[in-house]
């Protein structure tokens, strides 16, 4: 699915998200996408999706952790689900501290509390 028509339909589904394009500073190259909902319980991490090419370099890791940082601050805690055949994306998660809470055969319900 187009970029243009995943936007329409999260933002169907949490009309109050930001969305946010990535774009590399030095190239003015578009990168990558990250949907986020701020609601009164959570921050929802909607979508992220970085351009195949630019996989791999750590962009993923430092959009993600600006986020935990930005729910610490508000003391909430980092939801997001993940399909379950998605395991290079899982993985990054428990890397950065996610845990599996709930879910089903086809996703994986996850979240990371303040500290
Ligand atoms: C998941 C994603 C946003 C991570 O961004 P990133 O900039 O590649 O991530 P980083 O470079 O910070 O970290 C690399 C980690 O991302 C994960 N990853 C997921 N897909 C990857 C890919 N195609 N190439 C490289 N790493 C990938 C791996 O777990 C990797 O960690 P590893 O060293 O344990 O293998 C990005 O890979 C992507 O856009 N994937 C396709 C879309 C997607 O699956 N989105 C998540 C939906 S919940």
């Amino acid at each position: 699915m187009q970029v243009s028509a995943r936007i329409r339909s999260v933002r169907a589904n949490f009309p109050q998200g930001r969305n946010h394009i990535l774009v590399d500073g030095s190239t003015g190259e578009t990168i990558g996408w990250l949907f986020v909902a701020d609601l009164p319980e959570e921050l929802r991490l909607v979508e992220i999706a970085m351009i195949a090419s630019r996989r791999g370099e750590g962009l993923g890791t430092a959009v993600i952790s600006g986020l935990l940082a930005e729910a610490r601050e508000a003391g909430k805690p980092v939801r997001l689900a993940v399909d379950v055949l998605n395991h290079a994306a899982l993985r990054l998660y428990l890397r950065l501290g996610f845990r599996i809470v709930a879910g089903d055969e086809a996703r994986h319900q996850m979240e990371k509390r303040p500290d």
